[in-house]
């Protein structure tokens, strides 16, 4: 089968790994409706071709993503099930073929909460994390405010959603985000190689047994995220975020005082 590169995704058929690296690096691999689109349409794909068995996200050398464009937030916000980012949403929560991140660098909002479908995911030690949510005016999606909690308890969780502040890699694989963490100048080999570890495993049985693991929170995760889409969408259009976009377009600090 056939992947077809877009302007700011890189696709690459390695072996059993079909490589997607986010390239726009001069937006901080910010990533667009055509962005999405592209990446929900390669895992589509992949999905179906036997001779991929693996799937790797991947980002810049000292970036993975800065998060859905904000751009994109203010000028088209669709985020409904038949958006792009709905459709990445959707393919990315339920591919059947074990997903695999390497995060170099930063990885804000979705960069980070895409990390939660992973089956596996690595950073770079000088990786940085975090859910701004809150403070752009907006709620976590991506199933986010129920699998964190699952994750790492409610606590935990409040402390990184409500205050959107980064967090590093150790912090990042103490609260089980990430599986490992590799140097900054290997980590692209390293996560490869871990790739291509799991493409020798007998593919059915590892299909299989991603499938035991999901089966009984798949329900749970659509529905939260169907839930998430919907507040989501009424949140990007009201005031606390449209002074949060400006505010970043203006490269000032947003000002919330007179928001009740
Ligand atoms: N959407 C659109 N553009 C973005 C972006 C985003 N999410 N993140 C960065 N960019 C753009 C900047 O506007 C800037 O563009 P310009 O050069 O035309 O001015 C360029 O990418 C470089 O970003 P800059 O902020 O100068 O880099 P930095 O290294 O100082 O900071 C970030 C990097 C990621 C910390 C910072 O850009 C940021 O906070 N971005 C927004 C992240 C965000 O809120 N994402 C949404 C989460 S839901």
């Amino acid at each position: 089968m056939s992947y077809s590169s877009s302007e700011h995704i890189s696709i690459a058929q390695d072996d059993r790994v079909l490589r997607l690296r986010f390239n726009r690096p001069d937006k901080k691999n910010a990533i667009t409706r055509d962005m999405y689109s592209t990446l929900a349409t390669a895992i589509e794909r992949a999905n179906r071709d036997s001779v991929v068995r693996v799937i790797l996200i991947e980002g810049s050398s000292d970036c993975f993503t800065s998060g859905n464009d904000l751009s994109d937030f203010m000028n088209a916000p669709q985020t409904g099930p038949d958006s792009p980012v709905g459709r990445f949403l959707e393919v990315a929560s339920t591919t059947p073929k074990p997903l695999m991140a390497a995060v170099t660098g930063i990885a804000v909002g979705i960069g980070t909460t895409l990390l939660l479908h992973c089956d596996l995911a690595y950073a770079s030690e000088s990786a940085q994390f975090s859910m701004p949510f809150v403070n752009l005016g907006l709620v976590p999606e991506f199933g986010s405010s129920l699998l964190l909690p699952q994750l790492m308890g409610h606590r935990r969780a409040a402390q990184l959603l409500m205050f959107g502040e980064r967090f590093d890699a150790a912090t990042a694989l103490k609260l089980g985000v990430i599986n490992e963490i590799f140097p900054d100048d290997t980590i692209a080999d390293d996560a490869l190689a871990r790739a291509h570890q799991l493409g020798e495993q007998p593919p059915s049985a590892l299909r299989q047994t991603k499938q035991l693991m999901k089966q009984a929170v798949l329900g749970d995760i659509a529905k939260q995220i169907q839930i998430e889409s919907k507040h989501f969408a009424q949140m990007l259009t009201a005031p606390e975020a449209k002074e949060a976009f400006q505010a970043f377009l203006q490269k000032r600090k947003p000002e919330f005082s007179s928001f009740e």
